[in-house]
């Protein structure tokens, strides 16, 4: 039995809740799973295999999901690590990739990471603080675009290969 590790950044909880889907789907399979809020990581020293996944704010990830990947490259290149966001809203934004940020995908070279995922992501405007991001969340883009079987499918795609890595 593996242990992985499910790291999360978000500010609304759509990001959160993508993270214990995608852990149902690991624990579904047979592996231990932590999930945590990346702000609440310290090291990842007891997980083989890591999962992360920031929203997207004005297309850049959240600090703390940098901040663990920063903090941890040397531990990450050892390990098997997948990485995601979740943003886009709106007609069609289950389709939509977004490339990550620069600083994260230099990042993600570096620990030699999977191909990142993009999920949709949710936008209530009940839940947006601030003027600004109200405005946005009004109208086609606000709801919850996640698509919730591409999420579970992602996930048992992961958990088989952490599986199959394991039994080399
Ligand atoms: C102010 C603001 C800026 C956003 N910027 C982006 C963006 O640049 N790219 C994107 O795909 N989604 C963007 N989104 C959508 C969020 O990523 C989406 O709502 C996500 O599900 C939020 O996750 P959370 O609930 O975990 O915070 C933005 C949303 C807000 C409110």
């Amino acid at each position: 039995m593996t242990t992985v590790l499910v790291a999360y950044a978000g500010k609304n909880g759509g990001t959160r809740e993508i993270a214990e889907v995608v852990s149902e789907e690991l624990r579904a399979l047979g592996h231990a799973v932590d999930t945590r809020d990346a702000a609440d990581v310290a090291d990842v020293a007891a997980y083989p295999a890591v999962v992360v996944g920031s929203a997207l704010y004005y297309s850049r990830w959240r600090r703390s999901a940098v901040r663990l990947l920063e903090h941890n490259v040397a531990a990450l290149r050892e390990r098997q690590v997948w990485l995601f966001h979740s943003g886009p809203c709106g007609p069609g934004a289950a389709l939509v990739h977004v490339s990550l940020p620069a600083s994260v995908a230099l990042l993600a070279a570096s620990i030699d990471a999977e191909r990142t995922t993009t999920f949709g992501g949710r936008l209530d405007p009940a839940l947006v603080r601030g003027v600004l991001p109200r405005l946005m969340a009004r109208g086609s883009r606000a709801g919850d675009f996640r698509d919730w079987e591409r999420i579970r499918t992602w996930a048992r795609d992961v958990g088989h290969r952490v599986s199959s890595h394991v039994s080399l």
